[in-house]
């Protein structure tokens, strides 16, 4: 039989069509236009992403048999908030995870809800991106569009919206909307109240790896697919990713350069970091994980290398920077660009150079660049570690991932091995493998990664580059509490 993927990503869907060997069949990408309305907001049309699926699926299918697909299983972009009105027409355009314009809820749901509170209710404190501050921020600033919310929910739960008709969320995926209690895996009464929410609004929950529904008649017409095509409830991205990767049961982690930036650890058992810099959410195997999130990663290299160099050639670029500048450049990169989460939580941050010379070229600010993503990337991994979890390994997925500079950057910035999976497409083949758990083709999500995934590849760190980039990242990490007070300022004035 064959499973359907979908990897409902930021600048693009990926679709994958694999079997249950774990053989990739076919892949099909299509963009779509990101909109930032003011500096540190962003959103998406959610109609964008149903043409861009349902138009993939078609192709991603020519010339295979469409009659032997039994599922699909979606992983998608998490804490975007869709809201439907009692027509199922979408509200307004979905406020995505990078999006910093809750700061005022933010501020209201940590300091006057209480952090102890809402980590009590829901494993969570509050950040910028998670959905219930821009439930919060749409009641105040667009209350006649908040009255008509009749369905809330996730970018690929409206996917599978629109493929099923069943208004359903994952565990995986509800956790980041700091509505859900994480723990107990149901939704948090209180929480809702508190953000003027029923229940009624709210999707129902599934395990990731349980089935929804099967196709809408006219979807699966549409598509040319059989209409017994089982969809499963799927996972949100990072969760899914680490399906894909094989990051299940105890201790596994992951990394992934994606157009966020995230550290995944999975655990069977729940816990909360007791400062809650990183996010206690439940995994889509049915366990729970603990999860780092910086918002801007590989975002950070496309922005340096077509808004800034307006050249499409990374390869070219990267190729100037050679094995013995690693950890000798004296330029820095805080990768601030739309603010940061993990573990700053900062929606003033921003991007800043730092240590510029007349001699510093372009290839040294690239190298800051992809440095100052990896140097962040260690701000959570060192909060792992501070919380005793013996982080000796890491998988590595997404597409910064592809480039073999930045993989060394990382291993050596990290100083552990990274292992790269067979398949890079994370998020995509960890949907099709619930799709195969969902369909009954695999007992357990843990069972489908032991038989399928595979590791391809292991970059090593080489002690001397690691030892320059230790003494590297210990400065890195004096300049963001350098600027900080300035950067609140300067936010400050942005806004009058
Ligand atoms: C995770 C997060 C991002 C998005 C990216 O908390 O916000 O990784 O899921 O798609």
């Amino acid at each position: 039989m064959l499973y359907i993927g979908i990897d409902l990503g930021t600048s693009a869907v990926k679709l994958l069509l694999m079997d249950e060997a774990g053989e990739i069949k076919n892949i099909v990408s299509r963009t779509y236009p990101i909109e930032f309305p003011r500096p540190g907001w962003s959103q998406q049309n959610p109609e964008d992403w149903r043409e861009a699926v349902l138009e993939g699926i078609p192709e991603l299918l020519a010339g295979h048999d469409a009659h032997s697909v039994a599922g699909i299983g979606a992983g998608g972009q998490m804490h975007g908030l869709v809201v439907l009105d009692r027509d199922d027409r979408v509200i307004r355009p979905a406020i995505l995870w990078n999006d910093g314009r809750t700061a005022r809820e933010v501020d209201y749901l940590n300091g006057e809800v209480g952090k102890e509170k809402l980590s009590r209710l829901t494993a969570n404190i509050a950040f910028a991106g998670f959905t219930a501050p821009k439930l919060l921020w749409m009641r105040e600033n667009e209350p006649e569009l908040f009255a008509r919310i009749d369905k809330i929910m996730l970018p690929k739960d409206y996917i599978n919206y629109v493929l099923t008709g069943v208004h359903c969320s994952d565990y995986s995926d509800a956790s980041g909307m700091l509505l859900l209690d994480v723990e107990h895996r149901r939704w948090s009464g209180e929480m809702l109240a508190l953000c003027g929410l029923r229940e009624e609004q709210m999707p129902r929950l599934f395990e990731s790896y349980e089935t929804v529904g099967t196709l809408l008649p006219e979807i699966a017409d549409r598509l040319g697919l059989p209409r017994t095509v089982q969809v499963a409830a799927g996972a949100g991205d990072n969760a899914a990713a680490a399906v894909g990767t094989g990051t299940v049961g105890e201790g596994g982690c992951n990394i992934s350069l994606g157009t966020s930036g995230t550290i995944f650890i999975s655990s069977r058992r729940f816990g909360v970091d007791p400062n809650n810099a990183l996010h206690a959410f439940a995994h889509a195997d049915g366990g729970y994980h603990l999860m780092g999130c910086m918002l801007s990663a590989a975002s950070c290299n496309k922005w340096w290398q077509e808004e800034i160099l307006g050249a499409a050639d990374y390869e070219s670029e990267q190729a100037k920077i050679t094995p013995e500048k690693l950890g000798r450049n004296h330029v820095y990169f805080l990768p601030y660009l739309m603010g940061e989460r993990s573990p700053i939580n900062d929606t003033n941050a921003r991007g800043t150079f730092l240590g510029l010379t007349m001699d510093t070229g372009r290839a040294d600010m690239l190298q800051a660049v992809l440095e100052g993503v990896a140097f962040a990337i260690r701000d959570s991994f060192e909060v792992a570690r501070g919380l005793g979890l013996d982080l000796r390994s890491s998988k590595l997925c997404g597409g910064g991932a592809r480039s073999g500079l930045w993989r060394t950057i990382l291993s050596n910035v990290l100083n552990i091995p990274l292992e790269l999976p067979a398949c890079e497409q994370g998020p995509g083949m960890g949907g099709a493998m619930l799709a195969m758990v969902s369909c009954g083709a695999y007992p357990t999500v843990e069972d489908a990664c032991r038989r399928i995934v595979r590791v391809a590849d292991t970059v090593r760190p080489d002690p001397e580059t690691a030892a320059r980039y230790e003494a590297r990242y210990q400065d890195f990490r004096k300049i963001y509490p350098a600027c900080r007070e300035l950067f609140s300022q300067l936010a400050e004035r942005e806004e009058m």
